[in-house]
């Protein structure tokens, strides 16, 4: 198993390219399905485990694949199967996103429920409703999803989400365009990944209006060609990189990634003290001598996005004040705090929130992932942390982080994979 081990105090200075966007890359995977012959050549999509874990449920289903370079070729003419099994399921909630375009092309899907997740329950009751709508029989049984289109075909519907929901919202979309008619989305998410998703989806010839607006009204067509694409620079890579150049007391820039998409991040930066500047493609931050202590409170885009939530919580230890991190999409993620008080922080969890007690001194120690962003956050703690941090489970942070610690070595960090055994 892998550890990523950190020699804080380094300041990080310099530039560096983002990675493509891992959220909108797993939904662009999934809606190439959608086209019944010739082959999409995806470029920008990140070298992760969650994205060998899509491409292994789509070679399942009898996808041909081929990666390299950050380009990924999916020729989905001779799909097989439409069984996403519980093994594939179980390593990636993501998995569901099979659900709208299997059904949408073959009128019949059998997805394994996902299970749970580190940070508390992640239905998918938005998603079969979703479903159900366009007119999907749905049953569950022996965990399983089973769906099938009477007649083999959807039918264009209204659906209004109660929640704003990204996943949900995406696998609407990859069903309602090649169904029967016109189908509206309100309340639907808005995300940049959405946005992607629409332009991908576009490209292949389907009938969206809306796209960046929380209503979308797709006009079902006939069929869908597969194109070439350019996948968007992952924001919130980009925000935890700035966060570790805000943590250390430095300055860099990121290369890529549209200031637009971080707009409510980059004003808590503002808030929290540092200098920030952008071009159309690329985001400067210089740190303040001293952090100002800043409260966020996530919700669906474009406030602050949970995805970061983790990451500001680990920057505002360091800030002068107390700080209030709230999260309203997941209540429970919070697994990042206990981790973060054995490296010398003091916060205290308060139902959805987070109060941090800050300007306080960490001190390296080991510490454990428990997911993505969470194991993010510990990176951070440990570039300011003196001594020696050890972060363990590292596979936490490659599911959603392309050579993480390349980047931050090159802006000037002490930081190193090496492998460990767990006691059994
Ligand atoms: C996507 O997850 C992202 N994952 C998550 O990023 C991100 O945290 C989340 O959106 C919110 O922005 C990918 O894009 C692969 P949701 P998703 O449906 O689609 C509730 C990361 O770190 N809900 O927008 O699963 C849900 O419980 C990951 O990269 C229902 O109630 O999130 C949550 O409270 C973690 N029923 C809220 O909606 C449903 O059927 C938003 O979830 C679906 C969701």
């Amino acid at each position: 198993m892998d550890k990523l081990v950190i020699k804080g105090g380094k300041r990080l200075t310099g530039t560096v390219t983002a990675s493509g966007s891992k959220n909108s890359s797993l939904p662009v995977i999934a809606a190439t399905l959608l086209s019944s012959e010739g082959c999409c050549t995806l470029h920008r999509i990140p070298d992760l485990q969650d994205i060998r874990t899509f491409t292994q449920l789509i070679n399942h289903l009898g996808a041909e694949t081929s990666f390299s370079g950050n380009t990924l070729t999916v020729a989905t003419g001779k799909i097989e199967s439409v069984l996403a099994p519980y093994e594939l399921v179980k390593k990636m909630r993501a998995s569901i996103y099979v659900l709208g375009p299997l059904l949408a092309r073959f009128g019949e899907a059998r997805v394994s429920l996902p299970g749970g997740c580190a940070f508390g329950p992640r239905p998918i009751d938005l998603h079969l409703m979703a479903m159900e709508k366009l007119g999907a029989e749905i049953s569950i049984e022996t965990g399983f999803i089973t769906a099938k289109a009477p007649g083999g075909k959807l039918k264009g519907a209204h659906i209004d989400f109660p929640i704003s929901s990204v996943g949900a919202t995406g696998n609407a979309m990859m069903a309602a365009v090649l169904a029967e008619g016109t189908t509206t989305l309100t309340n639907a998410a808005a995300e940049p990944e959405i946005v992607t998703l629409c332009r991908f989806l576009s490209a292949m010839g389907a009938n969206i209006t809306g796209t960046g607006s929380t209503e979308l009204v797709i006009e079902g067509v006939e069929s869908l060609a597969a194109v070439e694409f350019t996948n968007v620079f992952d924001r919130i890579e980009a925000g935890t990189l700035l966060a570790a150049a805000a943590i250390t007391g430095g300055e860099i820039t990121i290369e890529g990634v549209e200031a637009d998409q971080l707009k409510s991040v980059l004003k808590k930066f503002v808030h929290a003290g540092c200098n920030v500047s952008h071009t159309e493609d690329s985001i400067t931050l210089i740190s303040p001598d001293k952090l100002a202590a800043t409260d966020v409170t996530a919700k669906p885009y474009p406030s602050f996005p949970t995805d970061m939530q983790a990451q500001w919580t680990a920057l505002m230890t360091q800030a002068e004040g107390t700080s209030r991190i709230t999260d309203k999409v997941y209540h429970e993620r919070f697994n990042h705090i206990p981790e973060l008080n054995r490296l010398g922080a003091h916060i205290e969890i308060r139902k959805n929130q987070a109060v941090v007690h800050g300007t306080r001194k960490l001190s390296g120690t080991k510490v454990m992932s428990t997911d993505l962003r969470a194991s993010a956050c510990l990176v951070l703690a440990g570039l300011v942390a003196e001594g020696v941090t050890e972060v363990l489970r590292v596979y936490h942070l490659d599911r959603g982080y392309e050579k993480i610690e390349t980047k931050l070595a090159a802006l000037g960090a002490d930081i190193t994979r090496e492998q460990y055994k767990e006691f059994s």
